[in-house]
C-alpha cells in the first residue's frame, strides 16, 4: 500500500485480552516510532457500551499499564486521535450498520479496510457473514481480514473454517497470524541460512545428526483455562509455532523473497514429514501434565480447569522429513508450560567425527559440533567447536563462538509490530497460507486421534522441572539427549 493512501483498521474484540496485551500496545509503539501511515485510522469494536471519550481514556489506561516505560501522554493522546469506537454485539446486525456509518464518516469509499478479528474463532463465521450482509467487505478495493490462531481444532474443522472465510474473502485477502514468524530471531534464521555460503554445504543429512527445537515456558496457563483445556500443548504450540520453526530450518532456498515463493518451500517441507502411524504414536510423541511442585500448583488445581483433566501441558515429539536433504535426520520438538526455564532455541547437532584422533576433556569421546540458534530471551547464535586444550598434552576441549546479539523480554510485542506493519503494507510473506495450516494439521492429527482414545498415557512432571522423564525415550541413539539450555 502506498503510505499516502487512506486505510481503515477495524479491530473486533478491542477490549479483549489479545487487544490489550499485544495489539494496541504494538500499534502504539509503531505510531510513536513514526511507522504508521498518516492516513491510517482505527475503528475499535467491542461489546462494552461507552462514548468515544471513554474509549480514549480506556485506551490510554491500557497503554500506560502495558508500557510503563514507553508511555508518553502526548504520544498516547495523538495515537488515540486515530481512533473511533463502535459498541455492540458481534452477533447483532445493528452493530454492523453502525460500523458502516462510522466507516463512511472516517474514510468515505475507503479502498483499504483491514478487519482484525481479535476474537474467539467460534465467532469468525458470524462476523464474516454480517460483514457480507452489511456489504462492508464488498466495497471497492482489496480489503484484508486478519485471523489469529487457533485455526481449527483438527484438519476437518480447519477446512470448514477456511471454507467460511473463503465465501467472502479470497486467499490473498486472508492474513493468518503465527506470531513466531514475526520474531526477530526467527527472521534472522532466514538471513543466517540464505545469506551465508558457509552454512549451505553443512545443512543436510551428511553433516547433521539431529535437530532439536525447544520452546520452554516457565509460566502456566494464566486465565486461559477455557481455551487451553480444550486445546492442549499440541494444538496450542506444536501444530503452529513449532512446525513453522521446523519448516524454516528445513526449507530449501526460495526462488525469491516473496510471499508465495517462501510459502511454497515451507509447504514442501510439511508435505515431506513422514506420517506417524496410528499404532506407533507412543514411539513418536510423549505428552505430560504438570502436577504441584516447587511451590507451584498443578495444572488440575488451576482456576477453571476440571480436576480430572487429561489435557497435556507438555509435548515432546519426533518427526522425520523424507526428502533428499533430511532423510534419516530426526527433528525432536519439545514445548511445555511450567518448565524450569523460560527459553526457546533451535539446536543443530552435527555428527561425530569419523575418527577420534584426540582424547576429549570428557575422556574417550568428544562433543560433536553444534549450532545453537537462540530465539528468546537471548537472541543470537552459538557455534560449538573443538579446540586444543592449552597445555602440554594434545587434547581437545569444547569452545563456543558466541554471536549473541541481545537479550530481551519484549519479543512477542515486537513480533506483533513486525506483523502489523506487514498487514498494513499488504506483505503476506510472514502469514500462513491455508495449505501450510492444512499440512500442519495432517502432521499432528494422528497424535491427536490416538491421544483422544488413550487418555491414560498422560505422564506427569512437577511444576518447575524439565518435563516428564518419558520424553527421553524418543531418541534414536543413546548419545542423543535433550539439551536444556540454548
Ligand atoms: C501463544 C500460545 O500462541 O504463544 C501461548 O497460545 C504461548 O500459550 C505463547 O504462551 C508463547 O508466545 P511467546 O511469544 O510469549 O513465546
Amino acid at each position: 500500500m502506498a503510505t499516502g493512501e487512506p486505510c481503515t483498521f477495524v479491530i473486533f474484540g478491542a477490549t479483549g485480552n489479545l487487544a490489550s496485551l499485544l495489539l494496541l500496545p504494538a500499534l502504539y509503539q509503531l505510531d510513536v516510532n513514526g511507522h504508521l501511515p498518516p492516513k491510517l485510522r482505527f475503528v475499535a469494536c467491542a461489546r462494552r457500551e461507552m462514548p468515544r471519550e471513554q474509549w480514549l481514556s480506556y485506551l490510554q489506561g491500557v497503554l500506560q499499564e502495558r508500557l510503563p516505560e514507553h508511555y508518553r501522554s502526548d504520544a498516547a493522546a495523538s495515537f488515540a486521535q486515530r481512533f473511533d469506537y463502535v459498541s455492540g454485539d458481534l452477533h447483532d446486525a445493528a452493530m454492523y450498520q453502525r460500523l458502516l456509518q462510522r466507516l463512511g464518516r472516517v474514510h468515505a469509499n475507503c479502498e483499504n479496510i483491514i478487519f482484525y478479528l481479535a476474537i474467539k474463532p467460534a465467532d469468525f463465521d458470524d462476523v464474516v457473514e454480517h460483514l457480507n450482509r452489511a456489504g462492508i467487505n464488498r466495497q471497492r478495493g482489496r480489503h484484508r481480514i486478519v485471523v489469529e490462531k487457533p485455526f481449527g481444532e483438527d484438519i476437518d474443522s480447519a477446512r470448514q473454517l477456511n471454507a467460511k472465510l473463503h465465501r467472502y474473502f479470497d486467499e490473498e485477502q486472508i492474513y493468518r497470524i503465527d506470531h513466531f514468524l514475526g520474531k526477530e530471531a526467527v527472521q534472522n534464521l532466514f538471513v543466517f541460512r540464505f545469506a551465508n555460503t558457509l552454512i549451505e554445504p553443512i545443512w543436510n543429512r551428511q553433516v547433521i545428526d539431529h535437530v532439536q527445537i525447544t520452546v520452554a515456558e516457565a509460566g502456566g496457563i494464566g486465565n486461559r483455562a477455557d481455551y487451553y483445556d480444550r486445546a492442549g500443548a499440541l494444538r496450542d504450540m506444536v501444530q503452529n509455532h513449532l512446525l513453522q520453526l521446523l519448516a524454516v530450518v528445513a526449507m530449501e532456498p526460495p526462488a525469491q523473497l516473496e510471499a508465495d515463493a517462501l510459502r511454497d518451500e515451507k509447504v514442501k517441507v510439511l508435505r515431506s514429514i513422514r506420517p506417524i502411524p496410528l499404532d506407533a504414536v507412543d514411539s513418536y510423541a510423549v505428552r505430560g501434565q504438570y502436577v504441584a511442585g516447587n511451590g507451584l500448583p498443578g495444572y488440575c488445581d488451576e482456576p477453571n480447569v476440571p480436576r480430572d483433566s487429561a489435557t497435556e501441558t507438555f509435548v515432546a515429539a519426533k518427526f522425520y522429513i523424507d526428502n533428499w536433504r533430511w532423510h534419516g535426520v530426526p527433528f525432536y520438538l519439545r514445548t511445555g508450560k511450567r518448565l524450569a526455564r523460560q527459553t526457546s532455541f533451535i539446536a543443530i547437532r552435527c555428527r561425530q567425527p569419523p575418527q577420534l584422533l584426540f582424547d576429549g576433556s570428557a575422556g574417550d569421546r568428544i562433543d560433536p559440533n553444534g549450532i545453537i540458534l537462540s530465539i528468546q530471551p537471548d537472541e543470537g547464535m552459538r557455534l560449538e567447536i573443538q579446540a586444543k586444550q592449552p597445555g602440554l598434552v594434545l587434547r581437545s576441549r569444547p569452545l563456543s563462538l558466541n554471536a549473541s546479539y541481545r537479550t530481551t523480554q519484549v519479543v512477542s510485542m515486537e513480533a506483533y509490530q513486525t506483523l502489523l506493519l506487514d498487514v498494513i503494507e499488504g506483505d503476506r510473506s510472514l502469514f500462513l497460507r491455508f495449505d501450510e495450516v492444512e499440512w500442519s494439521w495432517r502432521v499432528v492429527d494422528p497424535i491427536l486421534q490416538y491421544w483422544a482414545k488413550n487418555k491414560d498415557f498422560v505422564h506427569t512432571y512437577p511444576a518447575g522441572t524439565s518435563g516428564p522423564e518419558e520424553a527421553n525415550r524418543l531418541f534414536d541413539h543413546k548419545d542423543q539427549a535433550w539439551r536444556n539450555e540454548g
